[in-house]
């Protein structure tokens, strides 16, 4: 069971904006890796290689391979538990709102409506050249490239790249407004994304940490439950239900 007391769920219960902030964990129980830790895809993969700007334009091919074959992972798994739990929230609240490194839109499939997505979405992409936005593209040739003869390129952050403005914008005005903040299943060691935790404390937010290790932030939040997003969501809404 849980580590949440009557005073806990109390507190929950009491907030009118609720925000979740997830990271690749909030997938991992949907079979999408994360990127550090055990099983993490940069244990076989160096990022610096595949998610920047330059390499794109050195080796457009092998970039886009690796963000197509990302894409068939993602296409092919469902939201988890964890997913649903935090869409049902929104029968409950006042308001929620998710804040999202990840790039998967497990989120919105799973039935979220409001969701900032920091790092992009990889089921978009854009021209180089010109940004005309494509959804679905043919594979044909690898990368494909625009009518106006630019290269296309996923709609996600890069190293080295700002985060998209309205994105995070929007999460910071969410993060210093809400009254409860969650941090699911990130290791909040990048920024500016982690820095949203911090700006949520400083607000007066009450912050509690779902992971199955500590993090480096676990000592700075009010409470960390240690256990999966899968299993510790739903349980946190069976106990609100009550
Ligand atoms: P990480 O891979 O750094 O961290 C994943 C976290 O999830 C770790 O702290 C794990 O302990 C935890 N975890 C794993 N399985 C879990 C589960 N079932 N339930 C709960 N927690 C679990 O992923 P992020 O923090 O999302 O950025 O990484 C942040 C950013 O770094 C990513 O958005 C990506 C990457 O570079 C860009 O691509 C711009
Ligand atoms: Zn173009």
């Amino acid at each position: 069971m849980i580590e949440l007391n009557k005073t806990d769920i109390e507190r929950i219960k009491c907030s009118r904006h609720i925000v979740f902030f997830t990271g690749a964990g909030m997938s991992a129980e949907s079979g999408v890796a994360t990127f550090r830790g055990k099983d993490g895809i940069w244990n076989k993969f160096r990022p610096e290689e595949l998610a920047n700007f330059d390499s794109f334009m050195k080796n457009p091919a092998m970039v886009w391979e690796w963000y197509s074959y990302r894409r068939d992972i993602v296409r092919h798994v469902i939201p988890n538990a964890g997913h649903l739990a935090i869409a049902e929230f929104q029968k409950y609240f006042p308001k929620i709102t998710v804040i999202t490194q990840n790039i998967d839109n497990l989120h919105k499939r799973a039935g979220s409506n409001n969701i900032f997505e920091l790092h992009g979405n990889i089921e978009r992409n854009y021209c180089i050249k010109c940004k005309t936005f494509y959804n679905d593209i043919e594979e044909r040739v690898v990368p494909p490239k625009c009518k106006c003869g630019g290269f296309i390129r996923p709609d996600v952050v890069w190293f080295g790249e700002y985060l998209p403005e309205d994105q995070y914008k929007g999460a910071e005005i969410a993060a210093s407004e809400c009254d409860y903040f969650f941090v699911v299943g990130t290791s909040a060691i990048v920024f500016p994304a982690a820095s949203l935790i911090y700006i949520a404390k400083k607000s007066g937010a009450f912050i509690t940490e779902i992971n199955i290790e500590e993090t480096d932030i676990s000592s700075f939040t009010n409470k960390t439950i240690m256990g999966k997003a899968g299993k510790i969501l739903p349980e946190i809404l069976e106990k609100i239900k009550e």
